[in-house]
């Protein structure tokens, strides 16, 4: 998955390169810049002190020394100041700088912290937004695993509406690993869906006399190759298709190169090319959704999407439902739904 969402001390990461949020004298301070630079050692101030600072919305780069990895990218990101000082401009030019760095220096992973989202006072959630905005654009022309180091929960923060539309999606159809018990009240008639611990919560003379289990229904169960235009030649066919072909033949349905689902889907290269040359490949839970998202698929045809790969939707699994909340929202953007995922601590779409 070329971008990952991880919650990780960024000196601990072991990958090509860390970009520090530093200052423009590159030599020192708090936060991640602090960091880093107690866990390099004095080796890297003093490379720094040969580079002559930097401007703002640009990079330079340096050994990693005793850091876990081989290089670090010093970058400048601007003080925020209300949004009307070309702070979004030069926030952008600090992430297309320091991969524009790391590509030239042949690094084939990178991790970002949030940059001036801390002591420069850059709004959490617009600096992701930029984060993800320019990594992403970068990524659709570019061969990189570029990682987002989150380093602390409260710094990460989806909007407050999206967030609790999806709390409350998941309360509607999260029901426990165990039993669910249609009750109708034969007072009122009403029927409710209760969880077995809401069920034995309930005292006996409310459980007895009035109200009945009734047989809990399943999901009517949906005929193979359901898509309206399917003629039933078709249908019959697409019922043995493997998960390979079904993914190659949505691809070309929506009229999109092997490169554009892939890309959409944040998977990388390699893994599409050992699904498209193993017809029989069996992809990961996450891997099949992240195609279903990128081509933008309505819940059934992911569901027999993921059925072909062996998989179904489920409503005792929080990461499924939010799914099925995005894929109901028609909102198909992955990053969007990582983001929403890494919010509620469910593993995140992709590899
Ligand atoms: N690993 C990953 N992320 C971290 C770490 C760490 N060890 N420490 C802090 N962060 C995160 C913060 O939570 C914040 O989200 O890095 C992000 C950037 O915060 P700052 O380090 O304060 O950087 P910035 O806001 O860009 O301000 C830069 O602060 O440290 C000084 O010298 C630096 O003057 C410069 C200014």
């Amino acid at each position: 998955m070329p971008l990952k969402l991880i919650r990780q001390d960024i000196t601990k990461l072991e990958c090509d390169a860390i970009v520090n949020a530093a200052n423009s004298t590159l030599l020192g301070g708090g936060g991640v810049d602090g960091a880093i630079h107690r866990a390099a050692g004095p080796a890297l101030l003093e490379e720094c002190r040969t580079l002559h600072g930097c401007n703002t919305g640009q990079a330079k780069i340096t050994g990693g020394y005793k850091l876990p990895c081989k290089y670090v990218i010093h970058t400048v990101g601007p003080v925020w100041q209300g949004g009307g000082h070309s702070e979004e401009k030069l926030l952008r030019s600090c992430y297309r700088s320091s991969l524009l760095l790391a590509r030239e220096n042949g690094c084939e992973s990178v991790a970002f912290p949030l940059i001036s989202s801390g002591v420069y006072g850059y709004p959490k959630d617009k600096a992701l937004k930029v984060a993800v905005d320019e990594i992403t654009a970068f990524l659709l022309e570019n061969e990189m695993l570029v990682y987002i180091v989150i380093y602390d929960k409260s710094a990460f923060r989806i909007s407050e509406k999206l967030f609790n539309d999806i709390a409350t999606f998941i309360d509607d159809k999260y029901v426990d690993e165990h039993f669910r018990f249609d009750f109708r009240n034969r007072a009122t008639g009403e029927s409710t869906v209760l969880s077995d611990t809401a069920m034995l919560s309930l005292d006996d003379d409310e459980l007895i006399g009035k109200t009945e289990i009734l047989p809990s229904f399943s999901e009517a169960p949906r005929a193979v190759g359901s898509a309206p235009s399917a003629s039933l030649d078709d249908a019959l066919k697409q019922i043995d298709e493997s998960f390979s072909e079904m993914l190659l033949r949505k691809i070309d349905e929506k009229g999109m190169t092997d490169a554009e689902c892939y890309k959409k889907a944040n998977i990388d290269r390699k893994l599409f090319s050992k699904i498209r040359s193993d017809l029989h490949y069996k992809p990961k839970k996450t891997t099949a959704l992240a195609f279903a998202i990128a081509l933008e698929l309505s819940l059934d045809e992911t569901k027999d999407m993921l059925m072909k790969a062996g998989y179904a939707l489920s409503h005792s699994n929080k990461f499924d439902i939010i799914i099925e909340y995005f894929i109901s929202n028609k909102n198909y953007n992955v990053f969007e739904i990582n983001e929403a995922l890494f919010a509620f601590d469910q593993a995140l779409l992709g590899v």
